[in-house]
């Protein structure tokens, strides 16, 4: 998705009276399965999508960073680097900034005064994770412009970091990490707890549709937090580091004997990390109907053992899927309570399932669903430096 970028270096001159000399983007991602995994230890197959946020920037020979949200009316925010750094009270996006400054700052970078514009086309709020690429876009434009170079590893740490510590969603790293190190047309089979990333190819005759089911995301944060912590309560009660350390045969029986929402979340982290790892080897083979079983088992214990997915999210994965047959995969994507649903399909099939969309879910939800054919797109990049 082109983004005119010719108008945001009009829109930076006009707020600074210059040009920007440095531009950095970073990626959205969609995952194709491995939901809630990854601060379980597990593992994850995202794709860096051809979604962006974009940031420029130019040294201001100050001791301060001035920021432009380009995207929200112009909206500005301040930060003195010698202060101390303290929440915005107005602006949440600004935290985001606030928090990369801080983590940075933390590890010993020397940031350098600038000026930064930020403006992007990953849809808000829709779990393509529009925050986490911001905070890998600005780990790469203050670190690229202090000419301190960090790792994609380091950028993906410095962001979640920042989102943990400062804006207080417990996030594992999966989101940033992908937006970091995304390559064109692979997925990346990550273990989260190694953090090695292997990429796996993505078939060329597959399409990637991405569905937004436009459900006001609401109580994320706090259920987010809520499904972490009771994750850390199944690994505690079965005395291991984490979910990740336990196979389906190891709470066959002893399920018995925890309450029955935490052995609902431990079985679907447990079942989710082999179906993750099947998808890998599913995608590589390039074999749809394995592909397409995992997804449906996916959903379905997002949906009965998980409980985060909504019923106008689980009406469009049962739409998709009603087209798609074992021809195409459809699951929700994310970290649920609304956001978008994932679909693979033969490119003969989007016609068909964009026209079912757009006739039966507004009769069916009261709302419109946005539908996206992306690429697997590479990770955050400088595109200009002086
Ligand atoms: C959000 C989090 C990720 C991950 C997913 C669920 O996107 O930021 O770390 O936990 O939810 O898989």
């Amino acid at each position: 998705m082109s983004l005119a970028i010719h108008a945001l270096q009009q829109s930076f001159a006009s707020c600074f009276g210059q040009r920007a000399t440095y531009h950095v983007r970073a990626p959205g991602r969609v995952n194709l399965i491995g939901e809630h995994t990854d601060y379980n230890d597990g593992f994850v197959l995202p794709c860096a999508i051809d979604f962006s946020t974009h940031v420029l920037g130019r040294i201001n020979g100050s001791n301060r960073i001035r920021v432009v949200a380009a995207d929200y009316h112009q909206q500005w925010d301040d930060i003195l680097l010698d202060d101390a750094i303290t929440h915005h009270g107005e602006y949440s996006w600004a935290n985001y900034v606030r928090g990369v400054v801080l983590m940075l700052q933390s590890q010993g970078a020397a940031l350098v005064g600038c000026d930064l514009l930020i403006s992007g086309n990953i849809p808000k709020g829709a779990g393509l994770s529009s925050s986490a690429s911001l905070e890998v876009a600005l780990g790469l434009m203050l670190s690229t412009i202090a000419g301190c170079a960090l790792s994609r590893l380091q950028l993906a740490k410095a962001g979640q970091q920042a989102e943990n510590r400062f804006v207080g969603c417990n996030s594992g790293i999966m989101d940033q990490l992908i937006s970091a190190q995304g390559q064109p047309h692979h997925a990346l089979l990550i273990d989260c707890r190694s953090l090695s990333a292997t990429p796996v190819a993505f078939p060329r005759e597959w399409a990637l549709v991405i569905i937004n089911s436009n459900v006001q995301r609401g109580l994320v944060g706090s259920e987010y937090n809520a499904r972490r912590a009771q994750c850390e309560a199944g690994a505690a009660h079965y005395g291991v580091g984490a979910l990740r350390d336990l196979t389906p045969e190891d709470i066959g029986d002893i399920a018995a004997r925890l309450d029955d929402v935490t052995a609902r979340r431990v079985r679907h982290v447990v079942t989710e990390n082999c179906r993750t790892l099947q998808a890998a080897k599913a995608l590589a083979h390039g074999d749809m109907a394995t592909m397409s079983q995992l997804m449906a088992q996916s959903h379905a214990s997002m949906r009965d053992d998980f409980a985060i997915t909504v019923p106008p999210v689980d009406y469009l994965v049962t739409l998709v899927d009603s087209i798609v047959g074992s021809q195409g995969g459809v699951r929700m994507t994310g970290g649920g309570f609304g956001g978008c649903v994932v679909a693979l399909m033969p490119v003969a099939l989007i016609t068909e399932v964009k026209s079912q969309i757009a006739t039966n879910y507004p009769k069916h939800s009261g709302l419109t669903a946005d539908v996206f054919v992306c690429q697997p797109a590479a990770g955050a990049e400088v595109v200009a430096q002086p």
